[in-house]
């Protein structure tokens, strides 16, 4: 059966058993998982089931995900190691428990998307990649993008080994939590096609109730020149701002100025 995004099943949390087992097998066997041992438990074969119990897949999707952006690196990170002032350590997590319990009861979480801003190196990906594991962890499927990624394995012949075009949408608009990075990364403006592809991501996932964590440098006005009112609109609707504050954190060095130019505080 195709599914596509905008025709997710009425009611996520209760669904029948036979096509949750189907997500499951289909989401297994996407994530090149292997499936031939796998032994449904009863509640997948029952009446409505509740997506618990699958911890340990949803951490492997997390990864994975990771992983094809290079990213890996970053999943050491948990929420309790973030600052609790300038990286919303607390906020964070409340976001992220209130997206789980919304899944859990079947309800649009009430901020449905989270923007993370703030300068370079101000820890934006740190922070909500370690909430996306807190989510992992929380009843919740989430998956790490790039927006040029996105894009890039969109384009014909893009998409990393074993996906289809297909896939590649449906994965990133079907998960419970898409953590969104660098959004608008690199983009002095946007054509048609860059706007339609991100336009239709968050369309599906707003649409369907799903919510998104995004980090960016830049701010909303900058966001709506280069992605259009529409984006915006959709992805800024009641959403919840984590503004990263302080200096780069990975201290770059100085090198070539005059000393006078030299700034005092680093180094
Ligand atoms: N709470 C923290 N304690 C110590 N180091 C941290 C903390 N948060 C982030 N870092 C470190 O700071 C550096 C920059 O963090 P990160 O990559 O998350 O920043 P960023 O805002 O995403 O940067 P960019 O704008 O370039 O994408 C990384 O080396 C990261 O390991
Ligand atoms: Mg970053």
């Amino acid at each position: 059966m195709s599914l596509t995004a905008t025709e997710a099943p009425p009611g996520r949390g209760l669904v029948p058993g036979s096509y949750a087992l189907g997500m499951l097998m289909r989401e297994m066997r996407n994530r090149t998982l292997d499936t031939s041992n796998f032994k449904p438990l009863p509640e997948d074969l029952g009446e409505p089931t509740l997506d618990e119990g699958y911890t340990e897949i949803r951490q492997q999707a997390w990864l994975n995900s990771l992983r094809l952006a290079d990213h890996a690196d970053y999943a050491r990170w948990t929420l309790e190691q973030l600052d609790e002032v300038e990286q919303h350590r607390d906020r964070l997590r409340n976001w992220v428990t209130a997206a789980a319990l919304s899944k859990r009861k079947n309800v649009r979480p009430k901020s449905l998307n989270g923007i993370a801003f703030g300068n370079v190196g101000s820890g934006k990906s740190t922070a909500i990649i370690a909430a996306g594991g807190y989510a992992a962890a929380n009843g919740l499927l989430p998956r790490y993008l790039k927006h040029t990624h996105y894009l890039q394995w969109l384009r014909p012949n893009g998409a990393p080994k074993g996906y289809t075009e297909q896939q590649i949408r449906r994965v990133f608009a079907e998960c419970d939590l898409l953590v969104l990075d660098e959004l608008c990364g690199e983009m002095d403006n946007a054509n048609d096609w860059v706007r339609k592809e991100s336009g239709d991501l968050i369309d599906a996932r707003v649409a369907s109730g799903r919510p998104t964590l995004c980090a960016t440098n830049l701010n909303d006005e900058r966001i709506g020149e280069i992605m259009g009112s529409r984006f915006l609109s959709r992805l800024g609707g009641g959403a919840s701002l984590f503004e990263m504050v302080g200096e780069d954190r990975r201290r770059p060095v100085q090198w070539g100025r005059k000393p006078e130019e030299q700034e005092p505080t680093w180094g």
